[in-house]
């Protein structure tokens, strides 16, 4: 070979790994870029067929198969490799190069007693196919440990096989040290990514255990949100026909799914587990009722002793037995109201709550104590749940925590919009919901979807304090209602009732 053509050749072979190099930085996935190092490998040095063995574990694990001839691709994103890993025994090539970190070039298989080939003989055997060279070179990463093998299987030239030029070694060796490299970083990546959803998941189901009666409600927004997103994907007809999340934006939502109730860590315990108004409270108010009923008893008695004594008091010792009477009554009648008052399920109407006002207005006679005290009162006058505006206050400014918390993460490019996302999880497109009253267009479709899953799952949930869980119909008819009212996206939640996504229960 003349100088020009030995110069143009190097030239043409380090363009062409500059090119291979740029192409496996760019690659973001992991089975895409094991599929392109062997591919380019094969480019290069003109190969036939090609293994790529990754190290896991001290065994080489076949990741990608291929061969022209044989019409054969397998592993990556493709149809799996059945065979068994590789040990690392020095008799077979691939573990022998993994072991001393050196490339091996077998001009003919069939003509050396370097290594055992009885693989490749005996699938040459059973495929009709001719293994003859074979280059095998490491895969190294930055602290030179192996961790892959890549073989490259008859090398062509002409349409006849023949050996695998020294000089292509070189360039399969500098291509083998980028795709060491591109490899490690993936890795690396996927391990940052593998600690921070593992971070999070940890940190929400503890915030979610604070109360057992939410404990699984982040876990299931994030399952739900994922089934959700495949069911918008396989819709391919109306609004979001068009619409598809792919990998990576699914992992965005899922995390922001995670997240969108991590605020509720500052919300008290009393107020996130109220079971009923008045809570624990209501022991005191029975508590009251008992003795109040035992005052009135005694205040009678004592009154009826005073009248036998004193001659000529029949009329007054009438007068405070109806009183007494009257009380009792009362006394009862109270008991039972503000049981039926205490319940969540309970609507508190005008004419119960004028009731509720009574009682609480109620003084009795001689007696320096009354049934309800002003918290008492305020709490059995919630028209609807179990929360004051106070207390619902205090609930929905975990949002607002929310957003603080998240806003001191630093998320990464990736991940920016999963904030976002999080935060708005109670806003409604009619712009009623909070905290801010987005609208309409103002709320993305990932915020959407997020919303009605929330509500979902808090309708059908077996575990909350006020109500038991919902059968799937009813939730959806309550939902239905909200999307006619315009604060839910409905064809969105028409996708989601028709499809698989909500058939899921942990
Ligand atoms: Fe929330
Ligand atoms: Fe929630």
């Amino acid at each position: 070979m003349n100088e020009t053509k030995t110069v143009n050749r190097l030239k043409h072979n380090f363009e062409k790994l500059l090119k291979v190099g740029q192409a496996l930085t760019a690659e973001k996935d992991y089975n895409k870029l094991l599929e392109l190092i062997l591919n380019e490998a094969r480019k290069i040095a003109n190969a036939d067929g090609g293994t790529l063995y990754i190290v896991d574990g001290g065994k080489l694990y076949h990741k990608i198969m291929q061969n022209d001839t044989l019409n054969i691709f397998l592993g990556g994103g493709g149809e799996p490799i059945e065979f068994e890993p590789l040990e690392m025994a020095e008799t077979h090539i691939a573990p022998y190069v993994a072991i001393h970190k050196r490339p091996v070039n077998i001009e003919d298989v069939y003509h050396t007693e370097l290594f055992d080939f009885t693989g490749p003989k005996t699938f040459d055997r059973q495929v009709g196919y001719t293994t003859k060279s074979m280059l095998v070179v490491p895969l190294i990463n930055r602290e030179d440990d192996v961790i892959g093998v890549l073989q490259l299987i008859n090398a062509m030239e002409a349409g006849e096989l023949v050996a695998f030029d020294p000089g292509i070694e070189e360039i399969i060796m500098a291509l083998s040290s980028q795709a060491g490299i591109a490899l490690e970083n993936m890795q690396y990546v996927e391990e940052i990514r593998t600690l921070f959803d593992s971070f999070v998941s940890v940190l929400v189901t503890a915030i979610d255990e604070r109360t057992p009666y939410n404990a699984n409600h982040s876990r299931n927004v994030a399952i739900f949100t994922e089934r959700f997103a495949h069911a918008v994907n396989e819709c391919k007809k109306g609004t979001y026909g068009e619409l598809y999340f792919d990998e990576e934006h699914i992992r965005r939502l899922v995390m922001s799914a995670w997240l969108h109730d991590i605020g509720k860590v500052t919300v008290p315990e009393s107020i996130m587990n109220k079971p009923t108004r008045l809570s624990e409270d209501i022991e005191f108010v029975m508590g009251r009722l008992k003795m109040l009923n035992a005052l009135v008893d005694q205040r009678y008695y004592k009154a009826l002793s005073t009248t036998l004594r004193s001659s000529g008091g029949e009329a007054e010792g009438e007068a405070d037995k109806a009183l007494w009477l009257e009380e009792k009554a009362f006394l009862k009648e109270a008991e039972i109201r503000i049981l039926k008052a205490n319940e969540p399920s309970t609507f508190m109407d005008d004419d119960m709550q004028m009731k509720i006002t009574e009682i609480y207005e109620k003084r009795f006679r001689e007696i320096d104590e009354q049934i309800l005290n002003d918290r008492e009162f305020e709490f059995l006058m919630i028209r609807k749940g179990t929360l004051t505006n106070g207390e619902r206050e205090i609930m929905e400014n975990h949002v607002v925590t929310t957003e603080k918390m998240l806003s001191k993460i630093k998320f990464p490019k990736d991940l920016m919009e999963v904030p976002f996302w999080a935060i708005n999880h109670h806003e409604l497109m009619d712009g009623t919901g909070y905290s801010r009253g987005l609208k309409g267009d103002e709320i993305p479709v990932e915020v959407r979807i997020l919303t009605i899953i929330d509500i979902y799952d808090a309708l059908t949930a077996t575990d909350r304090p006020y109500k038991k869980g919902m059968p799937p119909e009813k939730a959806f008819f309550i939902l239905g209602k909200m999307a006619e009212e315009g604060k839910l996206d409905s064809d969105l939640l028409s996708i989601f009732e028709n499809s698989e996504a909500w058939h899921f229960k942990n």
